[in-house]
């Protein structure tokens, strides 16, 4: 039963790792900006991967405290409330090293 749970518990730790990996949390955001981060978000957004990742991580809180963005900003808001403080440091690390 001790073991059964150490299991589990190593499991849930994988997870939770592999939730914070930046290529895996980019995932949910290539879709519309592309695996690269090289495309203009459903036609309208700037291309993020030529950006730093203090601006990548400004854009984001802003987007998250409605504090930043354009005529779509709604769906960049439903993104980012999903994310930490935290996840958004590994993104927007992560989106800067892309291939430009
Ligand atoms: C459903 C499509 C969609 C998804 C999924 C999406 N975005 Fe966006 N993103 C947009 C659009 C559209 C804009 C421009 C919004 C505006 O008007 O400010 C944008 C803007 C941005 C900007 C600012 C660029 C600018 O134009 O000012 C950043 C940074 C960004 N997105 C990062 C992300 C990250 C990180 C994810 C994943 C967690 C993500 N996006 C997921 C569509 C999307």
């Amino acid at each position: 039963m001790k073991k059964l749970i150490l299991v589990a518990l190593a499991v849930f730790a994988i997870n939770a790792m592999a939730a914070s990996d930046g290529a895996t949390l980019f995932k949910n955001c290539a879709g519309c900006h592309g695996v690269n981060a090289q495309k203009k978000a459903l036609g309208f957004s700037k291309v993020i991967n030529s950006w730093k990742a203090d601006k990548i991580e400004s854009a984001l809180i802003g987007y998250k405290k409605g504090t930043y963005g354009g005529a779509m900003k709604g769906i960049m808001k439903t993104q980012a409330v999903r994310l930490s403080d935290e996840k958004i440091k590994i993104l927007s690390k992560y989106i800067s090293t892309l291939k430009k």
